[in-house]
């Protein structure tokens, strides 16, 4: 495997841009093939079975651009589909739910947690599990919040009806004394700024993007894959974007959250990988 191939990151759509975001900023000489399945989001609301198809031809796809290794910049597909397809690669693969949890756990002051997710992230019941291994006494509380995504998506990051949606979702998680609350999907760090809000100071707002970047660094070295060469600027070969649908909607969001203009969006098929 050639250290210079890139690295592939999937998300349902623009959400996991905030995990490529992240790797750009800790990796910057590393390349980019992101996948964003505009067509066939919400993921949160499907099941088991249909995720994992989906992730499966999302895979297919990306092993075509000869990825050395593959984020799923989702937590719903981490959850859903990250422990099948690692049995089936032969490249490294890694989802954001350890990450987040490891991060919950080690933040804790009360031992008192919040998730908040996409419906099946939560019902998976995947970070209570993960993060009573890590620490067996630890208290999870957790929260569904299934209007975020479309929110996100439309680009309502700062808006009344965010608010007031967030608000609703939240108050159960008010009463329960958490200190920290996981961003347990990757939009949802987009109304970061309205959650912490809502939660206050004293509540510490956990964003798995930053330690997953710190552990596909961490796995691409040990693996001697890290990316050799000189840092390229950001040009548009360097970070590629695909998406299943809306291209243009795509491009221009992904362009006011990136640090470098995105210039293209290819559509892809993707049903038929
Ligand atoms: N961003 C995704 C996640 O982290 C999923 C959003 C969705 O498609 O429901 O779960």
């Amino acid at each position: 495997m050639d250290r210079n191939s890139p690295i592939g990151v999937f998300d349902s759509g623009i959400g996991g841009l905030t995990v490529a975001r992240e790797i750009m900023r800790q990796m910057p000489k590393e390349r980019i093939i992101y996948f964003g399945d505009t067509a066939r989001l919400p993921y949160g609301s499907k099941s088991q079975d249909t995720v994992l198809r989906y992730s499966r031809q999302i895979i297919r796809f990306l092993m075509t651009k000869e990825v050395k290794a593959i984020v799923i910049a989702c937590n719903t597909a981490s959850a859903y589909a990250l422990e099948t397809v690692e049995r089936e690669l032969d490249i490294p693969i890694i989802g954001v739910i350890r990450a987040g949890a490891r991060t919950a756990v080690h933040s804790t002051r009360n031992g008192k947690i919040g998730v908040i997710g996409t419906e099946g992230t939560i019902s998976s019941g995947i970070y209570t599990d993960v993060m009573r291994q890590m620490r067996p006494d630890i208290e999870v509380t957790v929260k569904a919040c299934p209007l975020f995504v479309p929110l996100v998506e439309e680009g309502l990051l700062h808006d009344t009806v965010t608010d007031e949606i967030a608000s609703r979702y939240l108050s159960v998680l008010k009463g329960r004394f958490i200190d920290t609350l996981v961003l347990g999907c990757t939009h949802y760090p987009l109304i970061r700024s309205t959650l912490g809000r809502i939660m206050g100071d004293e509540v510490t707002l956990v964003n798995p993007a930053y330690e997953t970047a710190i552990e596909l660094k961490a796995l691409l070295e040990e693996k001697d894959l890290a990316c050799q060469g000189a840092e390229e600027d950001g040009g548009n070969e360097k970070y590629q974007f695909y998406v299943s649908d809306l291209a243009e909607k795509f491009t221009a969001f992904a362009t006011s959250i990136l640090p470098n203009e995105v210039k293209e969006t290819r559509k892809i098929h993707v049903e038929g990988y």
